[in-house]
């Protein structure tokens, strides 16, 4: 079945919509940069919508069988049994993350995280929750991609003031997915250091055709303190609709977070958000599938445009999602690439400083769109610098 994806992806219909993405620019700038995709909704999410705006049931969130839908969804796609009484339903991930570090961890206290990394990890890890950060580098692999430095974060644990491990599995901004064996190694050392470890997990539906994701709280020992997070913001598109389930690892620690989380907190969840997620894990994954093929081979072109257009850009392939991780440093455009193109390009990527030191000179690209857009981004891009 083809769900026809890149019917709206022409700039004219995607400058309609009124979000993030699509209004942080000047009309003239292609959008690249805050995750969000180019394509139409899937439909049960769209039918779901339609409908509970036509009963008016647009009221307070009531999470219903959201949990049972996770559960059917993991089952399925990772082989995961997660127990639907230990799903606790808040309105973003990065609320789950405040939420978490506040209960395993003391102000002050540090916490582990792989950079390059998703801006947000920082500001939720400093500013929200007031916990100093340690940096593990991810590392560059002998086949051109990035991986987790395991010895390195075993040192990093051992250091007396880390008490959670904060891991983005698959990785944003590289797309690199662990394997099995890193993880069971990093759950290994996190559990012999005591450190908790908050996985988040929110890209984990998006990896490419032929990727395994490994959920990490299916190789987390029994006794470790973990969570992981899941959303169905990213994969199905619905990031403004503002719902994310926490699974957590034994009834203790849940029976702790639950105690924890204000009322109010919870209540931030979006009803729409509740029934677009069930609709998204219940009745959407043929649609995904043709996502995750149509962002592979998106992929594969930019692999194939930078090599001609601009060949001294670093690129490693992503294993999921739709957000390139490249590298300008051989090109003299500063220290802000993403600043030097939306000005000469006319193309808005998200600037690699936010990412932490390691992107100075990087910038990232979301291919989340059509082929031809796609084209015309590097298009652009190559020009700029040729002028
Ligand atoms: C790694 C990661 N975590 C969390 C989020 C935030 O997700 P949401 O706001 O949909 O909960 C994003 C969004 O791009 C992300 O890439």
């Amino acid at each position: 079945m083809s769900f026809d994806l890149t019917r709206e992806a022409n700039l004219d219909a995607l400058r309609q919509r009124t979000s993030a993405k699509w209004r942080l620019f000047e009309p003239d700038v292609i959008a690249a940069w805050i995750a969000e995709m180019d394509y139409p909704l899937a439909p049960a999410i769209a039918e779901t919508l339609h409908s509970a705006v036509d009963r008016s049931d647009t009221g307070y969130r009531w999470v219903g069988e959201l949990p049972e839908a996770l559960a059917g969804f993991t089952a399925k796609t990772w082989g995961w049994q997660v127990d639907p009484a230990q799903v606790i339903v808040l309105p973003d991930v990065l609320t789950c993350i405040a939420q978490a570090l506040a209960r395993f961890s003391r102000p002050g206290d540090a916490v582990v995280i792989n950079t390059p990394v998703y801006p947000p990890f920082f500001t939720t890890v400093r500013d929200i929750a007031k916990r100093t950060i340690v940096e593990v580098p991810l590392v560059r692999t002998e086949h051109g991609g990035f991986d987790y430095d395991v010895a390195a974060m075993e040192q990093a644990f051992a250091r007396t003031d880390v008490s959670v491990y904060l891991i983005c599995s698959p990785h944003n901004p590289t797309g690199s997915v662990p394997s099995r064996e890193t993880l069971i190694a990093i759950a290994d050392a996190a559990q012999r250091h005591g450190v908790s470890v908050i996985a988040d997990e929110v890209h984990a539906p998006l990896t490419h055709p032929g990727v395994v994701h490994t959920p990490f709280l299916s190789v987390a020992p029994s006794g470790l303190s973990a969570i992981s997070l899941i959303s169905a913001s990213k994969a199905w598109n619905i990031p403004g609709l503002k719902c994310a389930q926490i699974v957590v690892a034994n009834e203790e620690l849940l029976a702790a977070l639950q105690s924890s989380i204000p009322l109010e907190v919870t209540y931030g969840t979006g009803h729409f958000g509740v029934l677009a997620s069930i609709a998204a894990y219940r009745d959407s994954v043929p649609w995904l599938d043709e996502v995750r093929a149509l962002i592979a081979s998106n992929s594969a072109l930019l692999s194939q445009l930078l090599t001609v257009q601009l060949p001294e850009v670093f690129f490693a392939p992503p294993l999921a999602s739709y957000l390139a991780w490249l590298d300008f440093g051989s090109y003299d455009l500063g220290d802000d690439p993403a600043a030097y193109f939306v000005e000469r390009a006319k193309v808005g990527l998200s600037s690699g400083l936010g990412f932490g030191e390691l992107g100075i000179g990087c910038a990232r690209l979301n291919f989340g769109t059509s082929p031809q857009i796609l084209t015309e981004i590097v298009d652009r891009l190559a020009l700029s610098i040729s002028n």
